[in-house]
C-alpha cells in the first residue's frame, strides 16, 4: 500500500446554517485514481477544497501527507485544477508557455527572469500532455480540450505527487474526453501520480478510476471499485 495522501475523519462543514457535510470519513492513498461523484450540490467541490486546506472543517480532522490540511504548505506536491478554470477568459492574451510557466515563476519571485531549465520543463510537460508545438499559441485560440491539457501541464510543471481536478470534462467533447482519460492513465500508471477527480460522468468515470467516493445528503455512501 502507498503512503497516505489525504485522510478525513468525521468531517462536518456548513456554509452559515447550511450543513453540507455531516460526518464524512475517508482516505486516499498514493497511487490511487479516485473519483468523487454525487448529484449537484452534494458538496463535491466543497470536499475537494477541504482536502486541499482551502476550507477548514467545523468538526473533524483533515490531513494532507499526515499534516493538518489547513496548515499544509508543501504546495508543490499538489496540483489543483478548480471548477472555475474552464471559465478562463478567452480574451486573456497569454501564451501557452506563459500559462504553464506561471507557477515556476511564482516559486522564485514573479519578476525574476525565467531560466533555461524552466523552458525545458515547460517543453517536457507540454509533450507529456500532447501539446508540444503549442507553446507560442495564445490560450484563447485553443479548443476546450486543448485548454484543459494546458492546465494539466501547468499543474504537472511542479512535479506534483497528487493531482486534484474538479469537473475537468465539462464543456469538453467526446474525443477530448478519450484523450483526457488516456492521459490520466499515463500520469497515474507511468508517472505514479495520484489522481482525485470530481465528475458527473459517473458511468465512464467508474470504468476509469480505481475507486469512487459517492456523496449524497452530506454523507459518503458506499463507494464502488472501478474496472
Ligand atoms: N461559498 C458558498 N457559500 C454558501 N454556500 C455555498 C458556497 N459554496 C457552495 N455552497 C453550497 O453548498 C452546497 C455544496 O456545494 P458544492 O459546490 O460543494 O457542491 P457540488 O457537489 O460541487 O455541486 P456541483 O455538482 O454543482 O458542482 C450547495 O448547496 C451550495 O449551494
Ligand atoms: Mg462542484
Amino acid at each position: 500500500m502507498g503512503k497516505r495522501i489525504v485522510m478525513g475523519k468525521d468531517i462536518e462543514f456548513s456554509y452559515g446554517d447550511n450543513k453540507v457535510l455531516d460526518g464524512v470519513s475517508f482516505h486516499i492513498d498514493e497511487g490511487e485514481f479516485v473519483g468523487i461523484i454525487g448529484p449537484n450540490g452534494s458538496a463535491k467541490s466543497t470536499l475537494l477544497k477541504l482536502m486541499l486546506g482551502l476550507l477548514k472543517p467545523d468538526k473533524g480532522k483533515m490531513e494532507l501527507f499526515g499534516e493538518r490540511a489547513d496548515s499544509f504548505s508543501d504546495f508543490h506536491k499538489l496540483g489543483y485544477i478548480s471548477q472555475e478554470v474552464r471559465d478562463f477568459n478567452p480574451m486573456f492574451p497569454a501564451t501557452v508557455e506563459e500559462i504553464v510557466g506561471v507557477n515556476l515563476a511564482a516559486r522564485k519571485g514573479l519578476f525574476k527572469k525565467r531560466k533555461l531549465r524552466d523552458d525545458a520543463r515547460i517543453k517536457e510537460v507540454l509533450r507529456v500532455v500532447g501539446m508540444d508545438g503549442f507553446g507560442k499559441s495564445k490560450i484563447g485560440n485553443l479548443s476546450g480540450g486543448q485548454k484543459q491539457r494546458v492546465f494539466i501541464a501547468r499543474a504537472l510543471a511542479n512535479n506534483p505527487t497528487a493531482l486534484f481536478m474538479d469537473e475537468p470534462l465539462v464543456g469538453v467533447d467526446q474525443e477530448s474526453r478519450d484523450t483526457f482519460y488516456k492521459l490520466m492513465n499515463i500520469l497515474n500508471r507511468e508517472y505514479g501520480i495520484s489522481l482525485v477527480m470530481v465528475s458527473h460522468d459517473i458511468e465512464v468515470l467508474s470504468e476509469q478510476v480505481s475507486r469512487t467516493i459517492r456523496l449524497n445528503d452530506g454523507r459518503i455512501h458506499s463507494g464502488q471499485d472501478g474496472g
